[in-house]
């Protein structure tokens, strides 16, 4: 078996489209229910009753996708004269896996030899099923890497744990994936307030979990918030005492990054050296600063030290001005604050002291206030769908990492 198969059984699946047909209501049942599965976040599934006459109908005006799976009750010269048709209308990065009736082991071997992928015999129950697709996906598509964005305040104080926060309940709620929101500032992490949780583990247990490879510890350590959001539950350490060595964090993360398809980090109040490893490994970098010289000077001082350290450039990295309007007289105008860090804000959001105290204080969550919805959705998820790089459809931009298949259409011979 090979390291993407043996991967299979405990990691996020890469973003893909998988038909099932069947005309067995188990078949169907069982697959169906994959969909509550956390490995299949990204794995659009449809299941369909039918047959391949079923899949060749659809697939002659649509587009196949990268797997597809039939049940079929006969297996003769006919049936697979309709799999080539559908072969045909398939491109080389779509899979077959074929269901049927009778175990044979010759059958097997023709199909597998003519580019199926997998034969199965029914009935097959869900574990069997997912794992089919979970190899199948990963042997096609590889597995690709999930987003981690970098939430850095310019200084102290300036909102980047509430933005994080907030953005965190964007791409779970609104955007509808699986996320998860961390923090590395041990005793300072303000994650508990914002929450509504009381601050319990710490990033000494996580660095002991890590060091233990103890999945299990790890996972205590989270809360959900949510059908999408896990939020590390820290904030128990003390808060003069230093925490987890960066390369522990860096573990931390490689458990995280594989189990769900957005990784949220706030660096706020963090030691230098974790917030230099986060800025570093992070797809995208959020900053946060308030309209204020200081805050802006430190801001564009970070602006080049960020850029520098990730080799130039500034594409992957989204400049936020908060709590505008909190000293007008005082503060800098958009113009000029693009002039001075020569970096165009992404967003601008103003100073709302009865959201964000409101929420502070645990008299209303942000996303049940009307005041804190409309910040999400007009001002800081068009930020989001950037940083996260989510495509028309609502999945992950993969494309960059997408191998092609090694076949033609999927009937082809294997070489
Ligand atoms: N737009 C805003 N309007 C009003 N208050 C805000 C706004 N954004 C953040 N705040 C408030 O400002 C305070 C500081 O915010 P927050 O803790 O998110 O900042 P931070 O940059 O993470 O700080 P630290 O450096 O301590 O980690 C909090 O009381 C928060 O509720
Ligand atoms: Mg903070």
């Amino acid at each position: 078996m090979s390291e993407a198969e043996n991967q299979a059984t405990d990691i996020l699946l890469p973003a893909a489209g998988v038909a099932v047909f069947s005309r067995d209501p188990e078949t169907l049942r069982n697959s169906a229910e994959i969909r509550s599965d956390w490995r299949f976040a990204r794995v659009a599934l449809d299941v369909t009753e039918g047959d391949v006459e079923t899949a060749i109908r659809i697939f002659s005006d649509r587009e196949a996708p990268a797997l597809i799976m039939i049940q079929t009750e006969t297996i003769d010269e006919a049936f697979l004269g309709r799999l080539e048709t559908l072969s045909g209308l398939c491109s080389q990065d779509t899979a077959a896996v074929i269901i049927g009736p009778v175990n044979d082991v010759y059958l097997y071997r023709s199909l597998i030899e003519m580019g199926v992928s997998d034969y199965l015999v029914r009935p097959v129950m869900k574990n069997v099923i997912s794992e089919v697709i979970a190899k199948t996906l990963i042997v096609r598509l590889g597995v690709s890497g999930s987003r981690l964005v970098a939430f850095l305040g310019s200084k102290g104080g300036v909102g980047a744990s509430s933005i994080a926060q907030i953005m965190a309940l964007g791409v779970s709620e609104l955007m509808g994936q699986k996320s998860v929101l961390i923090d590395s500032s041990g005793g300072w992490s303000s994650l508990s307030v914002g929450m509504g949780f009381d601050p319990a583990g710490t990033l000494r247990e996580i660095s002991r979990a890590v060091d233990k490879k103890d999945e299990a510890g790890l996972k205590r350590m989270f809360i959900e918030q949510g059908e999408r959001l896990s939020v590390m539950a820290g904030g128990g350490d003390a808060l003069l005492d230093s925490t987890i060595a960066p390369d522990q964090y860096e573990r931390f993360l490689d458990m995280l990054m594989v189990k769900a398809p957005v990784v949220l980090a706030d660096l706020s109040a963090s030691e230098p050296g974790l917030r230099k490893l986060l800025i570093s490994r992070a797809n995208h970098i959020v900053l946060v600063s308030t309209p204020t010289l200081t805050s802006l000077r430190f801001a564009r001082s970070l602006i080049k030290e960020i850029s520098d350290l990730r080799g130039g450039g500034k594409e992957e990295l989204s400049l936020i001005i908060n709590k505008a309007g909190q000293a007008k007289a005082y503060e800098v105008t958009s113009y000029e604050i693009q002039k001075a860090v020569e970096l165009a804000p992404s967003a601008n959001v103003p100073y709302l002291p009865a959201l964000f105290m409101g929420n502070e204080s645990n008299l209303h969550q942000v996303l049940q206030d009307r005041e804190g919805l409309e910040l999400l959705k007009a001002t800081l998820l068009p930020v989001i769908r950037r940083t996260v790089a989510v495509d028309s459809d609502g999945y992950l931009d993969d494309k960059s990492d997408k191998k092609s298949g090694l076949l033609g259409s999927f009937l082809t011979k294997k070489k």
